[in-house]
Parts: C-alpha cells; sequence; structure tokens
C-alpha cells in the first residue's frame, strides 16, 4: 500500500526545491476525522502541520501531504445552506455569467462540486451542467437531487471525457477546493483539455493576504495543502496557456479571491484587478520571508492567548462550549491543547458531525437544539467566518447574559452590548 503521507520536496507550482521553512503547529489528528464514540481507536495517527513557502513562486504549502482518498473519498464536510454561502453563489452566478456571456444550454464544468447547490443555480438558468467530486457520498447527493456528477478526482483524463462526451465548457469552475489539490497540474491539463477557446477558468480560494494579515492559524490543516496569492496562481496559469483576466474578493471563508482566466490569445480583455491585486500583494511584503515569519509569531502568540483565555474561564467555574465544528474549529482546538476540560460540548448544523468526538480532543459534537438544553456561559465562535449571521441570530443568547469568544484576529468576548451590527 501506497504510504498515507508524503512529504513536499519540490514545489508543486514551480517545481523548485528551495523553501523557506516558516513554522511548525505541532502534529495533529485529521481536522475532519470526526470519531464514533462506539468504536473509538486507541490511537489516532497524527500528522506534522509544517509551514513552508517556496521562494520561486511564493506557495505558500504544508509539507506533509496525505493520500487524497484518505481525506476526501468519504466526507463530513457539505456546502453550508447559511444565508452568506446561498448569497455568494447567487454573486458567483452572476460573476461568472457576466464575464463569460455564459448562455442557456452551455456547458458548465465544476470541480469539487460538493452536493451540487452551486451547478443547482446554473442548471435553473439554463446552462447544462457536469459536477465532478470524489467524495462518493456527496456525489451520491448530487445525483439524487438532479445535478449529473461523477465520484472521481478531476484530472486531464476527466476533462478530455468530458470533452468528448458533452463538448467544450464555457466555464470551469473550481469553489475552495484547489487548495485540496497535489497535482495542480494534472487539473489544469483537465481544465483546459474541455475548455472552450472564449471560455473562462474560475478559481475560488481563501487568500493567502487574509489568512496572513488576520492571523488565520487555524485555516492551517491537512486538507489544506496551498495557500495562494494571486501573484502564484498566475504562475500557475502561465504554465497552462492561461492569463488571468480578473479577481473578486469576497468575504467567504474569512476572505477569499475569484480568479477568472483565459486562454493567453483570447480576446477576454485583462481587467484592472489583476495589476491593482499584484502590487497590494507587493506592497504588503509576500515577496519577502519577512511577512511569513511575522505571521508565525503573530499566531503562536494568538495561540497562546485564546488557550489563557479559556483555561482561565474554566478555571473560574465558568461554562464554555463551541460554535460550530468547523474543520477550522477542530484545528484551533487542538493547537490551543483545549479539551473536554474546558470546552464542554461544540454544536454543529451538519448532520454527519453529531454524536461524533471531534478528532485529537475528542470533545463531544452536538445539534444546536442539543446545545440549547446546556447552554454555556461563553461559545467559542470556532465557525467565525460566519460571525455576523450567527451572532444575529443568537441575540437571545447574548440578551439572555451569554458571551461569545471570537478567536481571530485577536480573541475578544462579545457580549449584549452595544449590538453587533448586523448585515
Ligand atoms: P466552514 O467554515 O465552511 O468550515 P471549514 O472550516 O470546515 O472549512 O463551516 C462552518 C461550520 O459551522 C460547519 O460545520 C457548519 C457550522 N455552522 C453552524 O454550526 N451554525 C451556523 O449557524 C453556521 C453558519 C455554521
Ligand atoms: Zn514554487
Amino acid at each position: 500500500m501506497q504510504d498515507i503521507v508524503r512529504r513536499l520536496d519540490t514545489c508543486r507550482v514551480c517545481g523548485r526545491d528551495d523553501w523557506l521553512e516558516v513554522t511548525s503547529f505541532g502534529s495533529v489528528p485529521l481536522a475532519n476525522g470526526f470519531l464514533d464514540p462506539a468504536d473509538l481507536p486507541a490511537e489516532e495517527p497524527a500528522y506534522p502541520v509544517d509551514v513552508i513557502v517556496c521562494r520561486g513562486c511564493r506557495l505558500m504549502a504544508v509539507r506533509h501531504v496525505i493520500r487524497p482518498d484518505v481525506l476526501f473519498r468519504h466526507y463530513v464536510y457539505v456546502t453550508s445552506e447559511s444565508d452568506q454561502m446561498t448569497g455568494h453563489m447567487r454573486r458567483i452566478v452572476g460573476w461568472c455569467t457576466r464575464r463569460a456571456a455564459l448562455a442557456p444550454g452551455e456547458l458548465v464544468v465544476e470541480l469539487g462540486s460538493n452536493i451540487g447547490l452551486q451547478l443547482g443555480l446554473f442548471q435553473e438558468q439554463g446552462q447544462r451542467v457536469v459536477g465532478v467530486d470524489p467524495a462518493e457520498n456527496l456525489a451520491a447527493i448530487a445525483n439524487a437531487r438532479g445535478v449529473r456528477t461523477l465520484p472521481e478526482f478531476f484530472g486531464g483524463d476527466q476533462g478530455r471525457r468530458i470533452h468528448a462526451e458533452q463538448g467544450e465548457a464555457k466555464l470551469v469552475l473550481g469553489r475552495q477546493c484547489f487548495a485540496h489539490i497535489d497535482d495542480v497540474h494534472n487539473v489544469l491539463d483537465g481544465a483546459t483539455a474541455v475548455l472552450a477557446p472564449d471560455g473562462l477558468v474560475a478559481i475560488e480560494v481563501p487568500y493567502l493576504l487574509d489568512l496572513l494579515e488576520e492571523n488565520q492559524f487555524d485555516t492551517i490543516y491537512h486538507e489544506h495543502l496551498s495557500y495562494y496569492s494571486v501573484t502564484t496562481l498566475g504562475h500557475l496559469f502561465q504554465r497552462h496557456g492561461l492569463r488571468i483576466v480578473d479577481v473578486e474578493r469576497a468575504a467567504v471563508h474569512g476572505g477569499s479571491i475569484v480568479v477568472f482566466a483565459a486562454r493567453e490569445g483570447s480576446d477576454h480583455p485583462t481587467r484592472p484587478s489583476v495589476g491593482q491585486l499584484l502590487s497590494l500583494e507587493r506592497q504588503r511584503g509576500l515577496d519577502t520571508d519577512a511577512a511569513y515569519l511575522e505571521f508565525a509569531e503573530r499566531a503562536h502568540q494568538v495561540i497562546t492567548e485564546i488557550g489563557d483565555l479559556v483555561r482561565d474561564l474554566a478555571a473560574r467555574g465558568l461554562t464554555v462550549a463551541g460554535y460550530g465544528a468547523p474543520s477550522k474549529g477542530t484545528t484551533l482546538l487542538q493547537f490551543c491543547g483545549l479539551g473536554p476540560a474546558e470546552v464542554r460540548f461544540c454544536s454543529d448544523t451538519t448532520s454527519l458531525k453529531h454524536g461524533r468526538l471531534l478528532p485529537g480532543t475528542r470533545i463531544p459534537c452536538c445539534s444546536p437544539e442539543q446545545a440549547r438544553a446546556q447552554e454555556p456561559d461563553y461559545y467559542l465562535l470556532l465557525a467565525w467566518n460566519y460571525a455576523e449571521e450567527i451572532i444575529g441570530k443568537e441575540r437571545d443568547f447574548l440578551s439572555r447574559g451569554g458571551r461569545f469568544i471570537i478567536p481571530i484576529p485577536q480573541p475578544r468576548v462579545v457580549t449584549a452590548e452595544p449590538v453587533p451590527a448586523v448585515a
């Protein structure tokens, strides 16, 4: 059997092997490795989270690469149907439709299409759609919802096969999956194999600049192999005859970019947003070692501060629970060394997680309904990327004297007064 973990030796984007060793967050089990309490392993395998940056193309990556089938064949991450995410998915449809001049009947291919919510919106406005997602459990749900989905890893073969069967795609979309992909060149081979001459590739990734500046250390875990800037994506696309023509910043997942790329020779004009973000990245020092090393220093400090705050509350007899059990939350709890003694449970809307224990920390995960019966004094807001929406809908908890701890960029406590602004 192939090893579960390999070390990244050469950069997956530019092929160089000149790495800046940024920091290590220690060894932890996989962030989505939820445990069944009836079938607990004596020991959970743990793998290092070591952060490195390529001095050639400035790709930030984790050194240890877990075999993708271990991570993605059965996946508990289901696209959120929160207001924020639904609104964002509708905006994506608008952005892509306008830029790719999408007409009814044209083909949209999405990689990492999860349960097909995004593609369903394209289907509603008349496009033909094909989703590709390696998670067999999620692809089955998508197919049952009427969104045609191949339960496979997308690559050159899949792109060629879809092209042969369905013709060329006006849009190849990959939302929040590029960070998960090791062999990005194979995926872009597939994208260019199916892409129409005037089509667009649209890739949404968490934005490296936001990660560094907002101390989002908890978004660094094994599933996220790569952390991209516009600069690095430009290098990557260039190798596949693609040119970045536009970029949108979006508030999802703590700050993301949607990068639109067209074939080199196509008529798509390059918009000013591209140059603006490239110079912003230079201005913020993303081409220097210091930006990454200073982030690492801040991250370790924030980890200490969160741990101290929660341990201090627990020591004073106050109860703390986690709000949400996202991958970044299981990661944060592990990095901060918090367990069930300090954080009694985590509530999460994802039914696949209910009744399970969080990886490593073994904190129980329950439904929001169960959580209401055992409300804590403080909720540690692990799903901080939904802060506004969650605090908005939990006003009653606040008015009963409950508090939220928002962990990043620095831990801060939110009380009922003043009432936070909600969009
Ligand atoms: P997300 O930030 O997308 O996860 P990840 O860090 O794994 O990429 O997921 C948010 C999690 O928070 C998800 O498990 C669902 C949960 N959640 C709640 O429990 N309640 C809520 O109101 C919202 C918006 C999310
Ligand atoms: Zn590189």
